[in-house]
């Protein structure tokens, strides 16, 4: 079959591989219709090379058709129509009763002190052969599986992967009060659903969208975000969103950035060093040493007012990053965080995806791309060129 795989930094090939087969009798095989780029894509794609082997698989947001089962997949059948969670989880462990999927004991990655397995997602997450392929082997596949109808285009459901249990997870984690003011730092597909859902939850609140790339901000703002241009706030946005919040800052931010943070200079730099080192030397470098890119977290702990809640879905890697202690226990930040707990959240979800539409997933994705053209794909999306926002590839 053809496949995205990882080749080295800012490069992404696309290859013939062996098909995957069912290993396990909890396996099942899908044939991938539709599978997503991700800002989580461009993590691997740019400072996570040391945990990525060549010819590793990329993709986490797939859907398709089932097109073999183990003997062990419950009621998934041939022929049904799903969509897979980025996470691999089994459905009835001790993490999974309590809807933490992504903390899935089954599947969990001991050796690297990490969470449930992910597809595509470097040695950290379990090095598991990732979705944007012609085919997927989805382990703990009677659990590891969303069945949506036929009818609706793929664009209705493919976000149901990622994007929609992301956004609402850091909305809910937010915990915006009803008529409350909430700041969303970074419009990516992720800040730009939270905005979405925050906004659909309570029409009534106050929704502040923060970027740099104006097709971004032009498109929260279309639908009702106020926007903050951060080219333009520059230091100025603790006064700017202060001045927007009757001078006393959002009850809640979400930080929808992550590691790829515009404005840490320093920190870039001891990233690219680590990227210039050998695996074996620079993986200790990552784990130990603070090599994030913390600016967004670090505004986002200024802008929040006292006693608010700080939401971070933007992923962080480092294990010794300096935060600002003082001003967190001063102002009294709540904050919560984390991979989002896919099926925990799609009930909710689900009866917003209908032909209304009211989150305008149909027409979400900017690019509709064959696989073929990934490489291309994932340059425009890392350099937001061509008013690439996302990118749905299309084996
Ligand atoms: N928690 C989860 O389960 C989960 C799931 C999916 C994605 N993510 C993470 O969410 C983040 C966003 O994903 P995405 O797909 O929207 O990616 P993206 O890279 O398209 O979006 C990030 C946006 O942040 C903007 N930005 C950069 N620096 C900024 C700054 N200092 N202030 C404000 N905005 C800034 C960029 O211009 C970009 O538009 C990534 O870190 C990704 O890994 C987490
Ligand atoms: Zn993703
Ligand atoms: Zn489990």
């Amino acid at each position: 079959m053809k496949a995205v795989t990882w080749q080295g930094k800012r490069n992404v090939s696309v290859d013939t591989v062996p098909d995957p087969i069912i290993e396990q009798p909890t396996d099942a095989i899908i044939k991938i219709t539709s599978t997503n780029i991700c800002g989580s894509d461009l993590h691997l794609y740019e400072v996570l090379g040391p945990f990525m082997d060549a010819g590793d698989i990329l993709g986490h947001e797939p859907m398709g058709i089932v097109e073999e089962v183990g003997s062990e997949t419950g009621d998934l059948k041939v022929g049904d129509r799903v969509v897979i969670p980025f996470q691999i989880s089994c459905g009835h462990c001790f993490m999974c009763d309590q809807t933490l999927y992504t903390q899935c004991e089954t599947t969990q990655v001991r050796e690297k002190g990490s969470g449930a397995a992910l597809f595509g997602y470097s040695k950290l997450y379990g090095q598991v052969p990732g979705g944007q392929a012609e085919f997927l082997r989805v382990p703990q596949a009677q659990f590891t599986h969303i069945k949506v109808p036929e009818g609706p285009a793929d664009d209705r459901f493919v976000y149901l992967s990622d994007v929609l249990p992301t956004a609402w997870q850091a909305v809910t984690y937010a915990d915006i009060p009803a008529e409350g003011s909430v700041v969303v730092l970074g419009l990516g597909p992720i800040g730009d659903m939270s905005c979405r859902i925050a906004l659909h939850n309570n029409p009534g609140r106050k929704v502040i969208g923060v970027d740099l790339v104006p097709e971004r901000l032009a498109r929260a703002k279309a639908r009702g975000v106020e926007v903050v241009d951060l080219n333009e706030a520059g230091k100025d946005l603790l006064a700017v969103i202060q001045e927007m919040t009757g001078g006393r800052g959002p009850d809640a931010v979400i930080d929808a950035v992550g590691m790829e943070a515009h404005g840490a200079p320093a920190a870039s730099l001891v990233q690219k060093m680590a990227g210039l080192l050998p695996d074996a030397v620079a993986q200790p470098v990552f784990e130990k040493a603070g090599v994030d890119r913390l600016a967004a977290v670090y505004s986002a702990i200024d802008l929040v007012r006292r006693g608010g809640t700080v939401s971070l879905s933007g992923v962080y890697g480092g294990m010794a990053d300096p935060m600002p202690m003082m001003s967190m226990f001063d102002k009294q930040i709540q904050f919560r965080m984390g991979q989002a707990n896919v099926k925990k959240w799609v009930p909710d979800i689900l009866p917003l995806l209908g032909d209304d539409d009211p989150l305008g997933v149909d027409d979400f994705a900017t690019h509709r791309l064959p696989l073929a053209e990934a490489p291309h794909a994932y340059e425009i999306f890392q350099k937001k060129q061509d008013g690439a926002i996302k990118i749905i590839l299309q084996p």
